[in-house]
């Protein structure tokens, strides 16, 4: 479904140019969840963006669903999730969550019955009326991956959708966006910093290395589902899963952490 061969990318020019991405070979099959880990600045932002068709790789290809990616055309069938809840203040809930039908020309009866729907899906049923300041952080972030599912995304890309959020209800939401990915199976990006987050939810977890990235580990979670989001935490197959990519990921933060020094350095 998602095809990166050999991508690489540089920012800016001359001695300012910054290769960000060294080289990335990676390839996410149809319903796969795959999470992306590695150290701050390493790329992971950028590596959702280029699949989205928002920047174009210095270096390399990449497909989504077998069609190459053009620069300034989000690929088909495709939803991002920022980090950052994108819902719109001045709209309610229910219209929030149906702006994109509402682009596509989709019919109101439709529009109506598809929010009522993904409402309930969310336990959010009553709360299309609110506006976006009446809502708590979890329950944004909520609406905003209710906005992005309104559409029926064949892929979906989330970038560090959970951080801002307490424990507890980061991990209701996992509950949640498992319940999703069982029932509807989309292919699926996560980017995260937190490794436990990737764990529970993945079935793959990779690793980038420090700048110039490239892929450190590739990392297949061996944790069956469907996982219980709190007691799967307990389990011996977690420790096992997260040790193993632990092992690689902490490497890379410890490369980054001098590769930051001497940068510092150097511009001191
Ligand atoms: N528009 C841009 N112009 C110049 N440099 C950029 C731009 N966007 C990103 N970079 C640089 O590319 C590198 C990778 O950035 P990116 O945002 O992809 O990292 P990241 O892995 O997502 O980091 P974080 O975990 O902190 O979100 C960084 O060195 C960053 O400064
Ligand atoms: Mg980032």
């Amino acid at each position: 479904m998602i095809e990166l061969r050999g991508i690489g990318k540089s920012y800016g020019s001359g001695r300012e140019r910054i290769t960000a991405i060294g080289s990335v070979d990676l390839t996410i099959g149809a319903g796969e969840f795959v999470s992306i880990v590695g150290p701050s600045g390493c790329g992971k932002s950028t590596i959702l963006n280029m699949i989205a068709g928002f920047l174009p790789p210095t270096a390399g290809q990449i497909r989504v669903n077998g069609k190459p990616v053009v620069e300034g055309r989000v690929p088909e069938g495709l939803g991002y999730i920022f980090q950052k809840d994108t819902v719109l203040p001045w709209l309610d809930v229910a219209k929030n969550i149906g702006l994109g039908l509402r682009y596509r020309g989709r019919p109101k009866a439709e529009i109506d019955a598809k929010v009522t729907d993904l409402l309930n899906m969310a336990g959010l049923a009553g709360y299309g009326g609110l506006f976006p300041h009446q809502l708590s952080g979890g329950m944004r972030q909520r609406v905003s991956l209710l906005m992005t599912l309104a559409c029926d995304p064949k892929v979906l890309l989330l970038d560090e959708p959970f951080g801002a959020l307490d424990t507890h209800t980061k991990i209701v939401l996992h509950k949640e966006l498992l319940e999703i990915w069982r029932r509807l199976g989309q292919t699926i990006v996560l980017v995260t910093h937190d490794l436990d987050e990737a764990i529970t939810l993945s079935n793959r977890v990779v690793v980038l290395s420090s700048p110039p990235s490239r892929v450190a580990l590739d990392h297949e979670v061996t944790i069956p589902h469907p996982r219980d989001v709190f007691s799967v935490r307990e389990s011996d197959a977690f420790s096992r899963n997260f040790q193993a990519v632990w092992h690689v990921l902490g490497e890379e933060f410890r490369r980054n952490q001098a590769f930051d020094h001497v940068a510092h350095r150097s511009a001191a």
